[in-house]
């Protein structure tokens, strides 16, 4: 869990301002239509001469959080607002938005900033607030915030044609914080819009990850079809944090939300206890909450999506305990080539993944409806083989049947420190899931979703080839701006090692290789680029696999990550990289015997 609550700054300091500044004083910002007063204590009084839109607040990634909160009228009109205001550079702007006090007296609080801070000269109004992508780090076809720092996907529902996808934004910077559910939709899970910031903040606290159901026979008395978000209410006080359940609906299809006046609809004593995800349980005609909680997994039932009773837990004794479990999941999914369903608890953890930080493992089994159990217990089964894949959850209502994951692409033990600044988080390519059988066991197969197809462009084939020693293929990638498709199918001879990385002209390099006796694919990202902003990040994460003579590999490459998916998603490694141009060449490599690459098709984007 990340820190909830603000440090306050150092008496000594707030003394040293008192005196400078006689201890209340008064400055123009740069823009004349805010008046500035500094108090005592480093607390300071914004007023807004002339109403825009926005006023834009500069922000330093590094500096310690102020308190921000909009006074309307002498009312406090916002929640608190926790901003790393700038002291001693500007890294971007966030806008808080004002719009719905135009005609009123508005000032904004700001605690916890010195009066000499660099924030002064540059806090303005503005009637615009430039979204244009400023990153080179920022993928193309993956849904990422236009800005603000971004964790779990939230709330991810299909109705009428459009996927919506709600996450974990901070809207003010792009390190964690101020957890509200900013909302995107799409209508083919590759090109999103973002909409907006639908949930934020209240007095039960800041708004953390959950569900949405469409509630199509009304059971909670909102409406016919009402869309309700469920989620964790996560306050933070003097005395330690809590966490409790709230719900929200919707009338006009995810768009804006009203939060249920009797909210929390579950409480605990327990710290951890959060991330609601909610379905319907058609064979019993009732409605289920699955939560984390701690270490396990707890199972409530409703008939009215509000009252909701306990009805089992899992955990004790499963799978891998390295963290807390986070953010779950319970599907039911046909086993490929039978007529078998079984259900698949998928469960986040943090930290403990295979290769340490975030992973997320899932439970095959039975579910009645109350009590899931676990089919394998003496296995532990991973999503993903990367370091990057977290906190993945499915779609509700996905048409078709339709079982389509997606996760946060990324990783606790860095996410803060990526080099970008204007945004930070992005998610995986959306996949669908099924079960396969080897062995009397059951696995989740995770395939790119069929809608990724249509982001293919031109498509240069390269004719079949062996590779005995070493063998490049030099031009093949030309032109590229660092998001490809490369598809490829590889027949062993004998060969223990089958080497392929991608270059580019930095002598920067993605190496990857299966390891034949060993049965697995492996990926080394330490010299993929920039890797120094964290000792965690320069790793090499490894995929049990079953078949090393025949492979069909896809892989995806969207300017900071790459995504490999092994047998059309039996194996599955999701990582990020950060390469400081962008890889253009392929080279094969092949250790005592050889091998033939039998296709190799690389799709340019559209
Ligand atoms: C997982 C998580 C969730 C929590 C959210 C807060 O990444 O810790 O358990 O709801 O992030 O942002």
């Amino acid at each position: 869990m990340k820190q909830l609550t603000n440090k306050p700054s150092g008496t000594w300091r707030v003394l040293c301002v008192g005196l400078m500044m006689g201890f209340t004083s008064m400055a123009y910002a740069a823009d004349s239509s805010i008046k500035v007063r500094h108090l005592v204590n480093e607390q300071n009084i914004v007023s807004v001469q002339q109403a825009k839109k926005y006023l834009l607040l500069p922000v330093e990634d590094t500096a310690p959080e102020s308190k921000v909160h909009i006074v309307v009228d002498n009312q406090q009109a916002s929640p608190t607002m926790n901003i790393r205001l700038a002291r001693e550079s500007v890294d971007y702007y966030v806008p808080v938005d004002l719009s719905a006090y135009q005609d009123k007296a508005v000032a904004i609080d700001i605690q916890g900033l010195p009066a000499n801070a660099l924030c002064w000269k540059h806090i303005q109004l503005s009637d615009t607030y430039d979204m244009k992508n400023r990153e080179k780090f920022r993928p193309v076809y993956h849904h990422t915030p236009a800005y603000g720092w971004m964790n779990d996907p939230n709330g991810m529902f299909y109705k009428d044609g459009v996927y919506h996808l709600y996450f974990q934004h901070n809207p003010y910077g792009s390190t964690w914080g101020n957890m509200t559910w900013g909302h995107s939709t799409s209508t083919d899970l590759v090109n999103w819009k973002f909409e907006g910031d639908p949930i934020v903040p209240d007095a039960w606290g800041a708004i953390f990850s959950g569900s949405c159901v469409v509630d199509k026979e009304n059971t909670a008395g909102f409406g016919k079809d009402a869309v309700i978000a469920f989620y964790t209410s996560a306050k933070p006080t003097p005395w330690g944090d809590s966490q409790s359940q709230s719900m929200a609906y919707s009338l006009d299809n995810g768009k804006s939300f009203t939060k249920y006046a009797h909210n929390p609809i579950l409480t605990s004593t327990e710290r951890d206890f959060r991330d609601p995800k909610v379905f319907w349980y058609a064979p019993g005609k009732h409605w289920v909450m699955i939560l984390a909680v701690g270490q396990e997994m707890q199972i409530f039932s409703s008939k009215d999506l509000k009252e909701w009773k306990k009805e089992s837990s899992f955990g004790a004794k499963q799978g891998a305990h390295g963290g807390v479990w986070e953010c779950p999941d319970l599907v039911q999914l046909p086993v490929e080539g039978s007529k078998d369903k079984k259900w698949v608890l998928i469960c986040n953890l943090n930290p403990g993944g295979p290769f340490g930080g975030s992973a997320a493992q899932y439970f095959v089994g039975t579910f009645d409806g109350k009590k899931f159990t676990n089919e394998s217990p003496t296995q532990t089964k991973w999503l993903d083989w990367g370091k990057d894949n977290y906190a993945t959850v499915t779609w509700s209502n996905a048409p078709d049947n339709r079982c389509i994951a997606l996760g946060w692409m990324s990783n606790w033990q860095y996410q803060a420190v990526l080099p970008t600044f204007q945004y930070r988080g992005s998610n995986t390519i959306a996949r669908d899931l099924t079960l396969y059988e080897e062995e009397g066991d059951y696995y989740l197969k995770s395939a790119p979703s069929p809608e990724i197809e249509s982001l293919r462009g031109e498509k240069v084939s390269i004719p079949s080839f062996k590779v005995s020693d070493s063998y490049e293929v030099k031009s093949l990638l030309d032109d590229n701006e660092g998001a490809y498709e490369i598809e490829m199918t590889i027949k062993n001879s004998g060969a223990s090692k089958i080497v392929f990385s991608l270059l580019n002209d930095k002598g920067e390099k993605l190496y990857m290789y299966y390891n034949v006796p060993r049965k697995q694919f492996v990926m080394d990202r330490s010299e993929s680029g920039i890797v120094d902003f964290s000792k965690d990040f320069p790793a090499v994460t490894v995929a049990p696999v079953a078949d090393t003579d025949n492979i069909r590999l896809r892989l995806f490459i969207d300017k900071s990550s790459i995504e490999a998916f092994g047998e059309d998603g039996k194996y599955v490694m999701t990582n990020r990289i950060f390469p400081n141009a962008p890889y253009n060449r392929l080279q094969f490599e092949s250790v005592r015997g050889n091998f033939t690459v039998k296709s190799l098709n690389v799709y340019k984007l559209k």
